[in-house]
């Protein structure tokens, strides 16, 4: 190592990182206290760093700080869960007062030293009330690879806009490849932000691909593909070839049909795991029914991954649950089937299931009791549960968009979940074989180049009217150009504008003549182009901003006031809204006569509006009234004349109006039993609790608008504690 010069300044030592550092039993690493340097010294900070290395203490230095001189702190996440679990963790260590938490499920302190929050709800604070950040110091941005999220992403934008300048970000991110580009926008617009990029995994990963009941390490100690592993790619390109071959022959016609990939059976795999050692493990599956029939094999192979001392354990947990909530015992096939596998040590968890049991299998797993999850990938985005083996049974996943090959980054954010800090000195990841994954797929996703988050900032009425609320078209035009967008944009604007350059010297060192001639026109149609092209982007999105002004305008949201624009009563309502359908939601509450429905009917008639099926449902009205049917009606003729605005002005906002889950709404608002609700739908336990959860964060926002009658409101409450029960309800 070579030796540092002399002059170099004695690293600074700050009292309070010393502090800090005596609340745990571990040094902490030098990316956390470079991070925690840069906050004490007023910079915001990206950190970036591989799943499971704790870039969570950074927040906690924040926290630490920001308490320490009397000031507040907002943390976000990017999903409720992710918040309830970060609150429960502060609550451990902090007085319960100075703890909150606000999402769109519950808000407990919203007022609280540090407060737990979605993004979404930031945005709104950000927008309606700037002024309750006014002690606050940090804003921590967990999770912050969300941006490129391709519906949520323009939330994080928005977020880091309209950011008071005294406030410094704290943001938390796994690896991405263009953290200095994100940086420089942040510091560009927001105040001075450093990078502070950890690539070391802290407990190391080993990969294996599962061959014929066998473990074989995809890398030997050079690095290379193991010498094992290239004889078996070799073998099973030929079993492809053979295969396709004997599939043209059978189908007949050219290509044939794909013949279905040969996968191993799950018990097999976790058998393997368990004599290997290899437990507790995740088994990432991407599909739910597949998560449950791998659970439903275990359990039919017989197979019990526990100690009789663990079962009892795992059978009280669940004892005490099912008396509390007698209605888990009318839940579904799957739920039936996780119950009596879970005392053996084997679970899954995905979005089907009602989340106080996907709760409880996180418990369980956190506790090492449960020591298999086959889990849908869900799990990889949401709550902390790290565990000693990944398994990855299929590098491809199905999309709307149809099956494509896992993303670098996707690939990385599941396996790296194995690996406990602290407990396992390296982690495992297990990457099922096959003729359709082979050996050099796998090594390219291990060894791959991390995605760079692009962005997805994205006008909507709500943001327009928020804008309105506050600024003029001017400052208006210069928001929009603070976006992510925007700053990409400029960038090859910078590159077409070089272009334009080199075209008007080249045109400048032409003499005109009558040869030159067409040469010169050809020229100068270019650099036309360029400069129009420049104009474009110079403002990506004012146009879309005032055609959307236009159809606000239309629909009286907005007046013209003098020269500038100012919100209507219904403008203000409608900027209160934080849904997709935020227009339209106020379109129906502006053109309905909700006086002849009672308050359960009401919600149905607004879970028509937050409604999206997973895929087609049946239509069984029946539990609805003829007059509910007519409102229906009616909401349709309010949507079409939205969508007839819209289209005239171009926008391509989406509009959604669906049916099919307000009789359950009615149903249920109405007090029937848990199992009757699914005589009419077809939907899975989790699905019917996130829709009615969902219907809940738009009832109590409607409870609270500005301007909506008071007897309006009574009923919205009313509404709400008739659905919000049971099942439906959030444990913190
Ligand atoms: N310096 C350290 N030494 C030892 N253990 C640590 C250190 N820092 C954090 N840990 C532990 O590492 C574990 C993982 O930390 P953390 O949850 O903060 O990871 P993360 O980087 O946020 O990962 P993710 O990307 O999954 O959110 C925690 O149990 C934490 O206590
Ligand atoms: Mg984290």
């Amino acid at each position: 190592m070579s030796k540092l010069p002399t002059s170099t300044p004695a690293p600074r030592v700050y009292p309070i990182i010393e502090q800090f550092k005596a609340r745990y039993d571990f040094p902490l690493d030098t990316f956390q206290i470079e991070a925690a340097q840069e906050l004490l010294e007023g910079r915001s900070v990206l950190v970036t760093a591989p799943t499971g290395s704790g870039k969570t203490i950074v927040a906690e230095f924040a926290i630490f700080e920001a308490l320490d001189r009397k000031l507040q702190v907002i943390y976000t996440t990017p999903l409720k869960a992710l918040s309830n679990q970060k609150y429960r963790d502060l609550l451990e260590h902090y007085p319960e007062d100075q703890v909150g938490l606000v999402t769109g499920d519950v808000s407990v302190n919203p007022g609280a030293s540090v407060v737990v929050m979605t993004t979404e709800i930031l945005r709104n604070i950000l927008y309606q009330n700037p002024h309750r950040l006014d002690s606050v110091l940090y804003i921590v941005v967990d999770e912050c690879h969300y941006m490129n999220d391709m519906d949520r992403g323009t939330v994080w934008e928005e977020i880091i806009i309209h950011a008071p300048s005294h406030i410094c970000l704290v943001a938390l991110s796994a690896t991405i490849a263009n953290a200095h580009e994100l940086a420089a926008w942040i510091s560009s617009i927001h105040n001075p932000m450093r990078v502070i990029e950890h690539r070391e995994r802290s407990v190391p990963l080993n990969h294996f691909y599962y061959h014929e009941q066998r473990l074989v390490p995809v890398f030997d100690d050079q690095g290379e593909m193991h010498p094992k592993l290239q004889r078996i790619a070799t073998k099973l390109k030929q079993q492809k070839k053979q295969a396709q071959q004997q599939a043209r022959l059978q189908g007949g016609k050219r290509g044939g049909k794909r013949p279905k990939p040969d996968k191993p059976a799950e018990a097999q795999v976790v058998e393997v795991l368990q004599a290997e050692n290899m437990l507790p493990a995740i088994y990432f599956i991407f599909s739910r029914k597949n998560c449950d029939d791998a659970l439903e094999h275990c359990l039919d192979s017989g197979m019990s991954l526990t100690t009789p001392e663990e079962r009892k354990l795992i059978e009280a947990e669940i004892k005490a649950l099912v008396q509390e909530h007698p209605s888990l015992k009318e839940t579904g096939p799957s739920t039936e089937n996780l119950l009596l596998a879970l005392p053996m040590g084997i679970s899954a968890h995905h979005a089907g299931l009602v989340p106080m049991l996907r709760h409880l299998v996180e418990i369980l797993f956190q506790k090492n009791l449960v020591k298999v999850v086959f889990a849908t990938e869900t799990l990889a985005a949401g709550i902390n549960m790290p565990a000693r083996t990944t398994v990855i049974s299929s590098l491809s996943k199905r999309t709307d968009g149809g099956h494509r090959t896992l993303t670098v980054n996707e690939f990385t954010q599941m396996t790296g979940r194995a690996g406990r800090r602290g407990k396992d000195p390296v982690g495992y990841c297990v990457i099922l074989g096959g003729m359709y994954q082979s050996p050099y797929q796998t090594a390219d996703l291990i060894e791959g180049d991390y995605d760079p988050i692009a962005s997805h900032f994205s006008l909507s009425y709500n943001m327009v009217l928020n804008l309105f609320r506050k600024l003029e078209r001017p400052e208006i035009r210069g928001v929009l150009q603070k976006s992510f967008g925007q700053y990409l944009t400029n960038k090859e604007v910078i590159n077409m504008s070089l272009q334009m350059e080199q075209k008007k010297q080249a045109l400048e060192q032409i003499a005109p003549s009558a040869e030159t001639k067409s040469y010169i026109r050809h020229l100068r149609g270019q650099i036309r182009t360029i400069q129009k092209q420049i104009n474009r982007q110079r403002e990506i999105y004012l146009q879309e901003f005032d055609a959307i002004s236009r159809v606000l305008q239309y629909f009286r949201r907005i007046k013209p006031q003098g020269k500038a624009w100012e919100l209507t009563a219904l403008g203000d309502t409608t900027s209160h809204i934080r849904a997709q359908n935020d227009l339209l939601i106020s379109l129906v509450l502006e053109s309905i006569d909700f006086d002849e429905l009672s308050p359960v009917e009401i919600a149905a008639v607004f879970s028509t509006l937050v409604f999206e099926p997973r895929r087609n449902m049946n239509h069984d009205l029946s539990p609805c009234s003829n007059q509910l049917r007519k409102v229906f009606k009616e909401i349709l003729y309010v949507a079409d004349d939205l969508r007839y605005v819209q289209e005239e002005e171009n926008i391509h906002l989406p509009i959604t109006v669906e049916f099919d889950f307000a009789p359950l709404v009615i149903l249920w608002g109405n007090g029937c039993k848990w199992s009757t609700l699914f005589k009419f739908t077809e939907m899975a336990d989790g699905d019917v609790v996130r829709a009615m959860r969902q219907l809940l964060d738009l009832l109590r926002q409607l409870e609270t608008l500005p301007y909506a009658p008071d007897t309006f409101k009574a009923r919205i409450k009313e509404a709400i504690a008739a659905i919000d029960r049971d099942l439906i309800q959030i444990i913190l």
